[in-house]
């Protein structure tokens, strides 16, 4: 049985098929997401933007499931940047306590479906209340062998390399480590997603064709892919179609593609 799936009616087992277009041996490990459009999607509707945030959540849920029943090993999205603080008091105060909802009323059906949840970002500036869910759910789903789910929540890209740097730097001073032999593997190891390696796959929705401070170092050789949808909308058929995109590329990761045999 695929490791996670949905409780349909009568407690019976829902899992969604990956979808016959798609190479399953060819499937992104790791898939980043920038899920924009929020905002534009309530506004289109004369509705108050934290309805788009709402609706925003359960497109989430919906790929989060769809990622795992897929056989996706790890799942990033960007739920709230370093710079994300400057919006209206309303807004952040009203994202904040989207968040702490989301997480005490998921957390169970999170852990049943094996997810193993993580957050990335400065934490320590968030609301207390919504750091002791983030701990609980973290420990919680720790030993989970399901599809990791980080949620980057006040992360900022150019914060987590200069933090890295401090880290290397203080064990250097230390005398800990000989900064000869820092490298990338070293670097990559004081970053947030040490666990979880580089994202395949980077997917932004409606439109903008931007990284906004996001893993700025993790995404050096992703595949990219842009779709005008907004992000409340986002659904089966949009994922299918960033994987078809994603299995369209060829990636080289700086090298050449191999030459076929020549035909003698
Ligand atoms: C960007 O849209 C979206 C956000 C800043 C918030 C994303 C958060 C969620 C989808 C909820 C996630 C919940 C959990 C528990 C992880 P925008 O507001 O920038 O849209 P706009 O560009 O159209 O204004």
């Amino acid at each position: 049985m695929t490791r996670s799936s949905a409780i349909g009616a009568d407690n019976e087992v829902v899992i969604s098929p990956l979808p016959r277009v798609l190479d399953p041996h060819r499937l992104p490990n790791h898939i980043a997401i920038i899920m924009d459009g929020n905002g534009r999607w309530a506004n289109e509707r004369r509705l108050p933007r934290a309805m788009g945030h709402s609706a925003g959540v359960d497109a989430l849920k919906r790929t989060l499931r769809l990622c795992s029943d897929w056989g996706i090993n790890v799942l990033t999205v960007y739920a709230f940047s370093t710079e994300n603080w400057s919006r209206p008091r309303e807004e952040v105060n009203f994202l904040m306590s989207l968040f702490e909802r989301v997480l005490k009323k998921e957390l169970q059906s999170l852990n049943l479906k094996k997810v193993r949840i993580d957050f990335l970002g400065d934490l320590d500036q968030l609301p207390s209340r919504l750091q002791d869910l983030i701990n609980e759910a973290t420990e919680v789903t720790a030993k989970n062998n399901g599809i990791c789910f980080n949620v980057c929540t006040n992360y900022g890209g150019r914060r987590e390399l200069v933090l890295a740097a401090q880290r290397l730097a203080l064990k250097a001073v230390e005398g800990d480590l000989d900064p000869n032999l820092i490298d990338e593997n070293i670097f990559a190891s004081e970053l947030l997603t040490a666990n979880s390696g580089d994202p395949d796959l980077l997917i932004r929705t409606s439109g903008e064709r931007r990284l906004s401070n996001f893993l700025l170092w993790q995404l050096a050789y992703s595949e990219i892919h842009v779709t005008d949808i907004y992000w409340p909308d986002f659904d089966v058929k949009d994922l299918t179609s960033a994987l078809l995109d994603y299995q369209s590329r060829t990636r080289r990761f700086g090298g050449v593609e191999p030459m076929p045999p020549n035909d003698i």
